[in-house]
């Protein structure tokens, strides 16, 4: 063996509704699309056609060996008006939820991974103060209709990510540059996390269910000054860090709010999570407010460093502050021919193993390649290969690799020759 996996930690992947679903136009990233702003010019209304074809997906999910799933349900098809919900749409997602299980995965549901319904982005989504019942609202009626079936759930995906691409940059629909909603957006999911949290809570005791796991998915990543030396460099590396991912986190967790969060009425302070849900893909390099990466390291795809232990890194420092298990909600890379990716997962999976560190679950972005927002298309992070035009699915060497890991615990000698050995990452 090269490495035996660490005892108990349970393998899955992820995915979210509209990267895979297809056919929805209801939502704020199919209106961008057909504004023409993904840069590919494609549009997640067509993706995987996931929908139509989930049983087929979970037929492949199962023969890999999947344990556990994370997946998203599309709220614009779940509420397409403010009020009206789908009962047949609920079906829909009842009927997937137990055809996954009836394979032996355990999902974990997403109730939020950054899209909107239409109506619900024109009334300024998060930034509106009404967001937190309406979202309590749409959260109240997906748990009447599944919560029996799911026993973990992410409330929402990445406020952070979503807060800074969209409101903050600008760059995700709707496009605004303004910090103010910014604080908005961040104070109202907050509440929406944390009354989330204390209804599934609550209605999954009333259901008679034991075991319920509510967090939600923290985008984490290491800053790093430029210039260790260069005090400003040293200086914009702890803002960066705590604008971008430690007070939101704070906020969340405990209901504690500091800038940029605010706190509103009925958010008073406790534990509200059940697990530390991380996901991770890179490290930042910085010099002022904003992103940046570093000269000469590996990168995928898409220009990111490729930083294993800053997973591991993470992981023990949010264990030790929360003291809770660490699941990795999310964590893969953009390599559009699986050139690299068999020895993405090699080396993560083996430091999580060979490593002292609270991580129970890793669950791998993506199960398959899906619609990678702005990027549409154009950016692969499936385990599995979709060829958008016939649908065809191709599970890569990645995803073989992952199959023998599970099936094996570890990375077997023959395992490592036929799919790691020889293959190395770029600069
Ligand atoms: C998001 C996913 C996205 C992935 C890769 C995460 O930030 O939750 O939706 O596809 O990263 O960019």
């Amino acid at each position: 063996m090269r490495f035996t996996l660490k005892e108990g930690l349970l393998l899955g992947a992820a995915t979210a509704a509209t990267q895979i679903e297809g056919g929805d136009e209801n939502n704020n990233w199919a209106r961008f699309a057909a504004e023409g702003k993904v840069y590919d010019k494609t549009s997640p209304t067509r993706a995987c056609d996931h929908y139509n074809r989930f049983r087929e997906d979970i037929d492949l999910m199962a023969e890999m060996g999947i344990e556990i799933y994370r997946f998203g349900i599309e709220w614009s098809r779940i509420e397409p008006a403010e009020g009206a919900f789908d009962p047949e749409v609920l079906a829909h997602y009842r009927e997937e939820i137990e055809y996954m299980i009836s394979k032996g995965i355990r999902p974990m549901l997403t109730l939020h991974h950054f899209t909107n319904p239409l109506w619900f982005e024109d009334m300024g989504g998060f930034t509106n103060k009404r967001s937190v019942e309406i979202f309590m609202s749409f959260a109240e009626r997906v748990i009447d209709a599944l919560g029996d079936l799911v026993e973990d759930y992410i409330t929402i995906n990445e406020p952070n990510v979503y807060a800074t691409n969209s409101l903050f940059f600008g760059t995700w629909p709707p496009e605004k540059k303004s910090l103010v909603s910014v604080v908005k957006a961040f104070s109202n999911m907050t509440a929406c996390h944390i009354r989330a949290y204390k209804m599934i809570h609550e209605k999954r005791q009333r259901m008679g269910k034991e075991v319920t796991r509510v967090s939600f998915a923290n985008h984490l990543r290491i800053f790093e000054p430029k210039d260790k030396d260069n005090s400003w460099h040293r200086t914009c590396a702890k803002l960066n860090r705590w604008l971008f991912q430690d007070a939101i986190t704070e906020a969340m967790m405990t209901g504690k709010c500091k800038f940029p969060v605010m706190k509103r009425g009925g958010v008073t302070e406790g534990r509200y999570y059940d697990f530390i849900g991380i996901n991770y893909y890179s490290r930042s390099t910085v010099e002022g407010i904003g992103d940046g990466v570093r000269e000469d390291c590996h990168k995928n795809d898409l220009g990111w460093e490729i930083y294993h232990d800053g997973l591991i890194e993470l992981a023990n420092e949010l264990g030790n502050r929360y003291g809770a298990p660490v699941y990795v909600t999310e964590n893969g890379t953009c390599d559009n021919t699986d050139a690299f990716r068999p020895l993405f997962v090699y080396d993560q999976l083996k430091l999580i193993s060979e490593t002292d560190n609270p991580i129970e679950r890793y669950y791998h972005w993506s199960f398959m390649d899906n619609f990678e927002w702005r990027e549409g298309e154009s950016a692969r992070f499936g385990l599995v290969r979709v060829d958008y035009e016939t649908q065809t699915r191709t599970v890569n060497a990645s995803g073989k690799l992952y199959a023998d890991i599970i099936r094996n615990k570890g990375v077997t000698d023959e395992a490592y020759e036929k799919y790691v050995e020889g293959r190395e990452y770029h600069r």
